[in-house]
């Protein structure tokens, strides 16, 4: 039996909108390859999500495009019509029906959607650089989208929003950050624009602050009860030129003075250190929450596997946990905490338990061909 304390991990939280989380801990949004082709959410899928709905405070769903052009993955759902929106509901209700609040990525691929998923096999970004692959070389150079295709973007996220309010969610994150269309704007690396899109700092924040504004003018218009509106990032980019801590604060400060629910900071490590564009060589996270200052709540994720890593995670001043790959690993990660079990919280994945953890197909073999991306047993 543990003698840690972890009732912090498991106090209330309210934010400013007026939704109330049970605890503190969230799981991230993970993409789970799993949707039919026309963009629906399946049974195998519904289930997943269910068996984890149980003890975490919300869940952030995976990724959804607004529009068929921003498609990511195969076996990714939908919120780009309005026949989705039954699709969208059952997501909904599975999860609230669990206990927790529901929130829905919303998200276009950009440069970084395979071409074999889109309908004309040509991806879009800001500008026609391709990404840079970390094993070298390069990725599929994408078309620079006109003034008006950014505008209908733009309203496409606005749309999409308000499927997930007439859908019954709790709210929408827009999923700025691992790369994808929003962070290609912001990005000096893949935004060479020189119109009212890109050039300087603030003109390369103008595409994500008008989804934002988007966003937000779709829930004033159409929710009639509190409707969280988070943003998720990714702080740095490793490629020269790329977004550094000293922009990542200016977008903070951005997002901060917009006016929204909460940011969310994608890392795999919830304790990496920066790279560049700041002198203070404390985690990053420590100085994004410092940067967000009160009243703008943090959730901070990343690589916390144990009871003991959540409850740390806390010590960065972050108000909410997420986990993502933890979850798929240990669904009952909070019951147990709460049960005085936290000891028992597998670290690993058990490849004999695909069932008894519900994990869709197509996701668990992502996970078992995939090399490195999850800690597994034996
Ligand atoms: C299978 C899988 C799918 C993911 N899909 C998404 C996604 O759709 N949207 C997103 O923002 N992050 C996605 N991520 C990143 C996670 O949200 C999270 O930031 C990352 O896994 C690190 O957290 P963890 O150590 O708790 O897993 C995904 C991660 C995994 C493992």
């Amino acid at each position: 039996m543990s003698t840690t304390d972890y009732s912090p991990l498991l106090d209330s939280f309210r934010f400013a909108s007026g939704i109330s989380l049970k605890n503190r801990v969230v799981m991230a949004p993970m993409t789970n390859f799993s949707s039919n082709e026309e963009g629906e959410v399946t049974g195998p899928e519904l289930e997943y999500y269910i068996r984890r709905s149980k003890g975490v405070g919300m869940v952030i769903t995976a990724c959804v495009y607004v529009t068929r052009g921003g498609k990511g993955f195969p076996g990714e759902f939908g919120a780009d019509r309005d026949e989705l929106i039954p699709s969208l509901r059952q997501l909904a209700d599975a999860i609230k029906g669990e206990g927790a609040k529901a929130v829905l990525q919303i998200f276009h691929g950009g440069r970084q959607s395979p071409p074999a998923l889109l309908l004309d096999g040509q991806t879009v970004s800001a500008s026609d650089v391709p990404a840079e692959l970390p094993g070298g070389g390069h990725g599929p150079v994408p078309r620079a989208l006109t003034g008006e295709e950014i505008e209908g973007i733009i309203a496409d996220f606005a749309a999409a929003t308000r499927r997930a309010i007439e859908a019954g969610f709790d709210g929408v994150e827009i999923h700025g950050a691992n790369g994808y269309l929003l962070q290609q704007f912001f990005s000096p690396h893949s935004n060479t624009r020189d119109d009212r899109w890109g050039g300087d700092l603030q003109k390369r924040l103008a595409f994500p602050l008008a989804v934002l504004r988007a966003v937000k003018d779709a829930v004033k218009s159409h929710a009639a009860s509190p409707f969280l509106v988070g943003y998720r990032f990714s702080p740095e980019e490793p490629e020269t030129p790329g977004i550094t801590m000293a922009e990542t604060f200016a977008l903070v400060d951005a997002l901060k003075e917009e006016g929204l629910d909460y940011l969310h900071v994608s890392l795999q490590e919830l304790w990496s250190l920066p790279r560049r564009g700041t002198d203070d060589s404390r985690p990053r996270i420590e100085q994004i929450v410092d940067r967000a200052g009160s009243g703008l709540p943090v959730i901070g994720v990343g690589s916390l596997y144990t009871a003991d890593d959540a409850l740390k995670g806390l010590d960065s001043g972050i108000s909410l946990v997420a986990l993502g790959r933890p979850l798929l690993i240990e669904p009952d990660f909070v019951q147990k905490i709460a049960e005085g079990r936290a000891g028992e919280i597998e670290t690993e994945l058990d490849l004999s338990a695909q069932s008894a953890l519900v994990i869709p197909d197509p996701l668990w073999g992502a996970l078992i061909h995939t090399g490195g991306w999850i800690p597994t047993k034996g």
